[in-house]
């Protein structure tokens, strides 16, 4: 146990969490999540959904990693031998969102080059679809490689498996020192011009305008409990193999409050971006914002690309910065997914790290190459699609009633977290997690199947 790899700082720990949280999800999911649950109301669920469930996981999860030192399976094992397959279903998980996501990440390094001139000419539209991603008319058609997609790919995944080989301090932790204070110094730059432009307060005006009637709203309470969760990376075995790697005396409570913050931070920072150039794009075509609030794919590779286009003046850099920062948020996320499994598969099987990046990062690299065939869209539509419905939220219930209901180890976890960290926790983390995340997250799901089922039927 004692020659497990360690990070070489606590700061370099929390940039790599921090690294891990900030990914694509708070670029293109959070803003438009955020207008359409109620806009500035939206901050109270959303707050109420950091401090109830995803800061007190992430506090969990540090501490399950750092007690039980191993990758998550490893980790629940010791546990109990009873729950070593809930860190494998998060590792599959993990694994699955590895494949498409590294597509994602190879079309933003794709469009930070194709910035430079505007290669998407007046219909990034029809480009990205027609154009780049030569997207096949019959939907589970999959046509050739696609060779400007397939291209990045490569890249991404050299760069990637080339980090991980180097280790955990010399690998991750040096590669987030390096990605996360460029990520935040483009992206403060793109905000602070995107600020400056025509129409950006009007952008600001809707994204903060507060619709409260819409907070009586279950639904508005799901949306903000499943950013949380997407967006902190609990529930996919990633936090709790990062801190199996952190030495013994570390505060892990602040380390979760500092992490938890950083990411809702930057959320926010994104939100005020995105909007600021909506506001200036909709005053330029002279048209409402609602009608170019968009997010995900759409938002990214197309709406940017139109808003880049109209840009006064520097249109290539400050696009390329974007897709720059697109590409790194992503980029520092997929390093932590794919360490997950990477880690789970070493202490499986006991075979050295380079093997088991060679055959578990090789594989979902291998994969990924479906998704950057001519049907590769579709496939990653369902991926996604997948995921959200059956992986993310239904993961992170099932760990709470596990880990607080069946096994009742919150109190050892709770005297193995005060007694590392400054800030030690109260009754309002047990409660957080036996009462209040449970019930809220099992409503989800069940709002979820009848909605399925209503929609199916
Ligand atoms: N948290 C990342 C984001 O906001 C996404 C992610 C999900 C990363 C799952 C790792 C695992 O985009």
């Amino acid at each position: 146990m004692d020659n497990r790899p360690q990070w070489g700082s606590r700061a370099g720990f929390i940039l790599a969490a921090v690294g891990s949280a900030i990914g694509l999800g708070n670029i293109w999911r959070f803003p438009a999540v955020a207008y359409e649950n109620g806009g500035g109301a939206f901050f109270f669920p959303y707050l109420f959904a950091l401090l109830t469930a995803g800061i007190p996981l992430l506090i969990m999860e540090f501490t399950i990693g750092h007690r039980y030192r191993g990758s998550a399976p490893l980790s629940y094992a010791r546990l109990s031998k009873k729950y070593e397959w809930l860190g494998w279903w998060q590792v599959a998980i993990s694994f699955v969102i590895s494949t498409y996501y590294a597509v994602i990440i190879a079309w933003a390094m794709s469009f930070a080059g194709f910035s430079f001139n505007l290669k998407w000419g007046d219909d990034p539209n029809g480009f990205l679809f027609g154009e780049y991603l030569k997207l096949s008319e019959t939907p589970g058609d999959i046509g050739g490689i696609v060779p400007g997609v397939f291209i990045p790919l490569v890249i991404v995944w050299v760069v990637t498996l080339g980090i991980l080989f180097k280790g955990i301090k010399k690998g991750i932790e040096i590669a987030n020192k390096i990605f996360i204070p460029v990520l935040v110094v483009l992206f403060l730059i793109i905000v602070v011009r995107a600020l400056t432009l025509d129409g950006a307060i009007a952008g600001l005006d809707a994204f903060f305008k507060p619709n409260w009637e819409m907070i009586a709203d279950p639904k508005v309470w799901v949306a903000a409990y499943g950013q949380i969760f997407f967006s902190l990376s609990i529930g996919f075995a990633i936090m709790v193999t990062y801190s199996s790697y952190l030495p013994k005396k570390t505060d892990l409570t602040n380390s979760a409050f500092i992490t938890g913050f950083a990411n809702s931070g930057f959320e926010l920072l994104a939100g005020i971006g995105v909007f600021a150039a909506l506001g200036f794009m909709a005053a330029q075509q002279g048209v409402g914002i609602n009608e170019v609030v968009s997010s995900g794919v759409g938002l990214a590779f197309v709406v940017f690309p139109q808003i880049i286009n109209e840009f006064p003046a520097l249109n290539g850099l400050f696009g390329s910065f974007f897709f720059i920062c697109l590409t790194l948020a992503g980029l520092t996320s997929l390093i932590s997914i794919v360490e997950t499994f990477v880690a789970g598969v070493q202490d499986k099987f006991n075979v050295s790290r380079n093997k088991a990046v060679l055959v578990g990062g090789g594989l979902s690299a291998v994969i990924s190459i479906l998704f950057a065939t001519q049907g590769g869209l579709y496939f990653l539509d369902a991926a996604d699609y997948f995921i959200n419905q059956f992986g993310v939220a239904l993961a992170g219930l099932v760990q709470v009633v596990i880990v607080g209901w069946v096994l009742k180890e919150l109190k050892n976890l709770q005297n193995h977290a005060d007694a590392v960290s400054d800030i030690k926790l109260g009754a309002w983390w047990k409660v957080c997690l036996i009462g209040i995340t449970p019930i809220v997250l099992g409503y989800m799901m069940i709002q979820n199947i009848i909605t399925n089922v209503k929609d199916n039927y």
